[in-house]
């Protein structure tokens, strides 16, 4: 059954996933907040009811073993954070309706609720297992306090998590050869009795889930895998004294798993706002446990939390399941890793320190890739982005079509918008209605800005500074047009770069605030004076970026010669780009080629015309792919990777002359090109023609 598209008549609710309070925020975790506040945004902007809703994830080993390296209380650590965290999100406009936080008494009680109804309801059960330990530090090993290796992909994997391999969760007592990082030194696995609950008898239930599920396709196909291999049951208990009580017991040494009451948060804050502005206003009880709309917005490595626990936990507790599940990809630094470690990061703190307005990082990391692609980073990119698109596209009709307005007319000329333009807008909010209804953050931004240029097209064809003499109604009818434009393309663009189109609202002598309009707004009549524009976007310049280079690069050194000396002390999980530089290179092959050889290779500019998933294959996807003299049919392993949607459009690049195969039923009749485990789609950098060959 398909949803009701956006908006609909009951309440949503969007959240994002909840940070760890144990360290500085940085662009990995600033593209999941910003991209959900820019969803929630758009939301509103359909006139859709909706929430937005997160708060700090106090518990659990990542906030123990941190507290612990720093001498202090878990507490007073997580809180700290907590505080530093709800002072940064609103300088880059994440505007958050509710921020809590997982340790605080509407979390612990709602966690402990739920829990006992699971218990209730028979989907609890008490377990022997072994339980990593410590005997030099006396101590049993949860989740971080043990590392060893992936028993599914071999890959190093911390106790509970394969944070550098299958990004799989990993059950207490899965992980292989199991080191303590308190000392260093094997540990030992010991009998424990903990509580389970019953994920098992929640797959049928879960493929039905997934099947209905929205957002992106990397959130529903990975889980379909783990669900088709069979579901292991859910250890929710934990040997370590930091976190919430299992409701009911009074074993001061066992605490709910960290994943148990993190996602509660979710509802827990839904409530505190719920009760803050009152439940006619917005009822969360509606949204959680009858009809509401729910969307999280989460980083690609929590996908299996998040389509298989939470889903189940809700399940089985009676509450509603989410809608849609929106999962992001990772942020590489100039083709790297994000490292904390090596300091190999943009810090958001930095990033406002060196003065550069918010809504320009939230337009880069909403627009570059779509949410699901992984987003290589670079100041030069950065530059590139906004340069091209927020200065030379946004900004520069902006500020010529109000300044050619104010000077001409002191505001709006009177005049009704003409047919065409009219219409143009019309089209560009049908846009930004599909894009929200496909989670393409993507494509609101580039309806926004595809409007912006239309209007500079416009301007430049009419050329109104032509007819100010001789013509002068035909002139004003140009900048009315011009006006409306401009005014649209605030409104379109308000989800992603609030402040800017705050300002623009502002210059156009707007009353209310353009965060409180509807898209149909962009279509209603600016006022008719205002005053002198100004710029809004400046350009970045080349000294500027080279300085930014130079200094990450410096600091990546400096991070490097720490660390060969001390221990590493990641506190995320975006470490995983990072093995690329080192033991995963593949060995480059011994035996070389003449030229003549490469020359028999045909690879090939071509442009992806057409995407979709091959059903039954997890993988694979169909493409149909323009390679000048014809367009080919070609079967590639992206189907989990990339979002198919964002694709068409696409240069790529391909062996043209690979032998004919197939794959699943679907003739294959070519190869596309790409690079590394997330398959990063080769493509050109100028504008080499589609068919043309590669040398
Ligand atoms: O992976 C993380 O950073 C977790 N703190 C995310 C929790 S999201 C949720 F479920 F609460
Ligand atoms: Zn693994």
């Amino acid at each position: 059954m398909s949803n009701d598209d956006f908006p609909t008549d009951r309440p949503a609710v969007v959240t994002c996933g909840l940070p760890y309070a144990n360290g500085d925020l940085h662009i990995g975790h600033l593209r999941g907040y910003i991209g959900a506040d820019a969803f929630n945004r758009a939301l509103q902007t359909l006139g859709q009811e909706t929430a937005y809703v997160s708060g700090s994830d106090m518990h659990g080993t990542p906030v123990a073993v941190n507290a612990e390296q720093e001498g202090v209380d878990p507490e007073d650590f997580a809180l700290e954070w907590h505080r530093q965290y709800e002072e940064t999100f609103p300088q880059f406009n994440v505007d958050f309706d509710n921020y809590g936080h997982t340790h605080d008494e509407t979390n612990t009680e709602l966690t402990q609720d739920i829990v006992r109804t699971l218990d209730e309801e028979g989907y609890v059960y008490e377990k022997e297992i072994q339980v990593a330990y410590d005997p030099d530090a006396d101590q049993y090993l949860p989740d971080r306090y043990v590392e060893g290796t992936c028993p599914y992909c071999g890959a190093k994997a911390r106790g509970d998590e394969c944070d550098e391999g299958c990004q799989r969760h990993l059950e207490p007592g899965e992980v292989k050869d199991p080191t303590s990082t308190i000392t260093g030194n094997p540990a030992e696995y010991r009998e424990r009795t903990h509580k389970f609950f019953r994920v098992s008898e929640f797959a049928d239930y879960l493929t039905e889930f997934l099947d209905g599920l929205e957002g992106t396709s990397n959130a529903r196909n990975q889980p379909r895998q783990w669900i088709e291999e069979g579901l292991q049951d859910w250890c929710l208990t934990r040997d370590m004294e930091w976190g919430i009580d299992y409701p009911g017991e009074d074993d001061e040494d066992i605490v709910l798993y960290v994943w148990v009451d993190a996602p509660v948060e979710y509802v827990a804050s839904t409530k505190q706002y719920s009760e803050r502005v009152g439940s006619d206003e917005y009822d969360w009880e509606r949204v959680w446990k009858e009809d509401g709309d729910i969307v999280h917005v989460i980083g690609r490595d929590i996908i299996q939390h998040h389509t298989v626990f939470w889903p189940a936990m809700l399940e089985g507790a009676d509450y509603n399941a989410p809608r849609g599940i929106a999962a992001t990809g990772f942020i590489t630094i100039n083709g790297k890793g994000l490292s904390t470690s090596r300091n190999r990061a943009i810090w958001a703190e930095e990033y406002l320190d060196e003065g550069f307005h918010p809504d320009l990082l939230r337009y880069y990391l909403t627009t570059t890739g779509g949410l699901q692609q992984d987003v290589d980073f670079s100041w030069d990119s950065f530059q590139e982005k906004v340069n091209g698109e927020l200065v030379g596209t946004v900004g520069n009709f902006w500020y010529r079509s109000l300044l050619f307005a104010y000077r001409n007319y002191e505001g709006t000329p009177e005049a009704d918008v003409s047919e065409e333009v009219h219409e143009r807008i019309e089209g560009a909010i049908g846009e930004v209605r599909e894009a929200v209804n496909d989670y393409s953050l993507r494509g609101i931004g580039r309806a926004a800005t595809r409007l912006a240029q239309f209007g500079n097209e416009y301007i430049q064809r009419n050329e109104p500074w032509k007819l100010t003499d001789e013509e002068p109604e035909e002139a004003a009818q140009v900048i009315r047009d011009c006006v409306q434009i401009a005014k649209a393309v605030g409104v379109l663009l308000e989800p992603i770069a609030p402040d800017k189109a705050r300002q623009l609202w502002e210059q156009l002598g707007e009353e209310g605030t353009v965060a409180d309009a509807h898209l149909e707004d962009a279509l209603e009549a600016p006022p008719r004076s205002f005053d002198e524009p100004g710029e809004l976007f400046a350009k970045i310049e080349d000294d500027r970026v080279a300085e930014l280079n130079e200094k990450l690069e410096e600091r990546v050194a400096a991070a490097s010669d720490d660390e060969s000396e001390t221990e590493s002390d990641d506190t995320d999980g975006d470490e995983s780009a990072d093995m690329a530089e080192t033991d995963d290179l593949e060995p480059l092959l011994e035996d070389r080629i003449g030229f003549e050889e490469f020359q028999n290779v045909d690879i090939r500019v071509g442009r992806i015309e057409a995407t979709e998933g091959i059903d039954g294959a997890d993988d694979l996807a169909r493409l149909e792919v323009d390679i000048g003299f014809e367009t080919r049919q070609i079967v590639a392993g992206i189907k989990q990777l990339h979002d198919l949607d964002e694709l068409p459009g696409e240069k790529c690049v391909l062996l043209a002359n690979m032998e004919p195969a197939e794959l699943f039923g679907v003739e294959s009749n070519g190869m596309i090109l790409a690079a590394g485990e997330q398959a990063d789609l080769l493509t050109t950098r100028g504008d080499a023609e589609v068919g043309e060959k590669i040398r």
